[in-house]
This record gives C-alpha cells, structure tokens and sequence, in this order.
C-alpha cells in the first residue's frame, strides 16, 4: 500500500510517495527524473549501516550506480564543516547540474545535504528518502534547508524543494522508541494546529502506531505530510500561515538552548512539551478553554510522551532565562515575540500580540509543579 501526496507548486511541484518496500522500489522511482543513471548519496553512520545496501539494490534494479558518502550521526553534523565536506565530494563525484543527490536519513542530514544541493552548481536537484518519522511528516517536506550557526539553529540556508520524497514506513521500525515518540510530537502538533478531527484519531490510534501498525503509520505520515503541503503551497517562504507549523517551537527552541541541544532533550520531545506550554498560554489568555490543554497533555502523557517541565531530566534556568532564550527565536520580528497560539485543538493562528509577562507566569507556574 503506497500513498502519495502532491505538492502542487508550479515549477517546484513534486510528490512525496508514503508506504512500504520503497528503499527496494527507488529505482524504479527515480529513474524517470534521472539524465544518467547515477546518483550521489549521503547518510550517517547511524543510518548507513541499516539501510544504505538495501537503497543500493533498490537503485541497482533500474540499473542506476550510486557513490557515498557516510556523515557523523547528529546536529554537530549539521555546520560548515560538513557542508563543505559534503560539497567538495559532490564535486570530487563529478555530481553536474542535471543529476540528482540523494539524503539518506533524518532531519540533519535532509537539511544539510538539501543545502549542499541548493548551492552546488547554483543548484542541483536532491531526492529526500527521510528515515526518522521526524523527517517523514515535517523536514523532508517543504524545501527548508540549511545548518546551524554558533549564534542559534538553522540561520544560515535556503529554500530549496526536493524533486521527490520517499518516505519508507518500514525503516521506522528500526528507531528506538523514543526517536519514534520525538517524531510523533509533531505528529500532534499537525492535529492540534490545524484538524481536530485527525486529532481524534491519533487518541484512538496513537498506541496503534507506536507498536508498529502500518496501515496507522502510513496513514499518519499521510496526513501529516497533506496538511503541511497544503500550508507550505499557502505560503512557501513562510510569510505568514507557514508560521503555523511552528506550533510550541518558540517554547522548544528555549528549551532545547536551555538543555545545551543535548540528549537530555530530543527536538520532538522539545516540541511536545512547547505545544503543551502554547496550549495553556492560549488558556490563560482566555483564547481557548482549560479542556483544551488539559486534553492535550493527556494524549501526551497516554503515549509515555515528554510532557510538562519536570519530565526534562536534571535543572532548568528560571523562568526569566527561559524567556530570554525566547527572544532569541528566529520569529522574533521587530524585538517582538511571535507566537502560535489557538482557540481550540485544530485552531491555531499567529501573533505578535503577547504580554511577556504572562509567558513569564506560565514558565513560572510549569517549573514549579512538581515531578511526575
Ligand atoms: N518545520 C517547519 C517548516 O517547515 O516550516
């Protein structure tokens, strides 16, 4: 069972192909966007082990070679050094303007090897096979890529979309639990957001997908993937709507600054506890009813998900450095901070319009409850 959405942006249209056995059928999938049958991989020595032969012999079927080249597994990967690395062996491949490079893993790797795409030759086209479900619902899709600076994450990039996602639900099944439950975060966040209805489902289906049932996996990845078309089409250089997919990001990015972008806390968990936090902000604000969050954090703490502060292993800063590292978010427009906030799950909107001092009391009021 394959299912496919379109992302229908004119020139830059592509589609992203959700389902089974597509490592073992890219050949035959990419074949028809080749010029030569060749293509440049890049992954990480977390993902090449797994599944770089299984990719190999899949190409190998439509006759297509590929070279690789193997990255170190995790964010630091994601900075100029490798991207140099990454740019100089795409040369080194004699990679031309007209062929295709293609990621092999999670969002570092998507992002990174996106960017070395988008600046190589002054573009070349890159197929994105994402291999977390992280990557398969939210940064495969939509043509951010790029790397982190020392001054904060994902400053230095650029809008480049893939010619072709292939989002393998069956490499999900060798991700640890919680890199899986990481990237269910911002499953949630697709049904909060923007589909009440799609948030039912995921309460009644989430512990389907998390034991692995793959009719519920492809399903999810579907609808997320849908919904984020249907914004990145709205608005693909985040003007305004795309904003929206940055749903309890302004929480997470300060909280994953505060936990030095460490194992204490993966993004997805950030995410989690962030769309929690926005939730209750909204509540405060009288914007939304306490149901909301309150239903929210139970759907969380169902699936075993991070869902509050005290879940963060080891100390916080106060609520005042936290809000500090808000400031520094990448929405910050005119000194001023953005937030999505909503009137009720599958409501979200974006504003600028929020007194820091009830950031400050929701902070204050999250690292004082006390531990699960
Ligand atoms: N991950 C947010 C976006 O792609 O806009």
């Amino acid at each position: 069972m394959t299912k496919t959405v379109h992302v229908p942006l004119d020139t830059r249209a592509y589609d992203i192909h959700i389902g089974q056995g597509l490592l073992a059928r890219s050949g035959a999938l990419i074949a028809p966007f080749l010029k030569r049958p060749r293509v440049a991989v890049v992954t990480d020595e977390n993902v090449g082990p797994l599944h770089l032969e299984a990719l190999r012999a899949g190409l190998a079927d439509a006759g297509i070679e590929m070279s690789d080249l193997t990255l170190p597994a995790g964010e630091a990967t994601k900075s100029w050094p490798h991207l140099t690395r990454t740019v100089d062996w795409l040369l080194d491949q004699k990679v031309e303007r007209s062929d295709i490079v293609l990621a092999l893993g999670g969002g570092v790797i998507g992002d990174l090897v996106g960017f070395a795409a988008a600046i190589l030759r002054r573009g070349v086209r890159f197929v994105q096979v994402p291999t977390s479900l992280l990557a398969q619902v939210d940064s495969s899709v939509g043509g951010k890529t790029g790397i982190n600076a020392s001054q904060g994450k994902n400053l230095i990039g650029a809008f480049h979309q893939p010619t072709l996602v292939l989002a393998d639900v069956d490499v999900l099944g060798t991700l640890a639990p919680r890199d899986f439950l990481a990237g269910y975060g911002e499953v949630i966040k697709y049904g909060a957001l923007g589909d009440e209805d799609f948030f039912t489902w995921l309460e009644k289906m989430g512990p389907k997908l998390a034991s692995g049932d793959v009719e519920a996996r492809v399903e999810a990845v579907r609808r997320s993937c849908q919904m984020k078309a249907d914004i990145v089409v709205r608005d693909e250089t985040e003007q305004g709507d795309r904003a929206l997919l940055n749903l309890g990001h302004t929480f997470a990015h300060a909280l994953e600054a505060a936990t030095g972008y460490s194992d204490r806390l993966l993004h997805g968990e950030a995410v989690s506890i962030g769309t929690a936090l926005a939730f209750e902000l909204s509540a405060r604000l009288g914007l939304c009813s306490q149901e909301d969050p309150s239903r929210l954090r139970a759907h969380l703490r169902a699936m075993g998900m991070k869902t509050d502060l005290g879940d963060i292993d080891g100390s916080l800063p106060r609520a005042e450095a936290l809000l500090a590292l808000m400031a520094q978010d990448k929405k910050v427009v005119d000194g001023q901070l953005r937030f999505i906030l909503a009137r009720g799950i599958g409501q979200a909107f974006v504003t600028g319009d929020v007194p820091p001092q009830k950031v400050l009391e929701v902070l204050h009021d999250a690292l004082a409850a006390p531990r699960k």
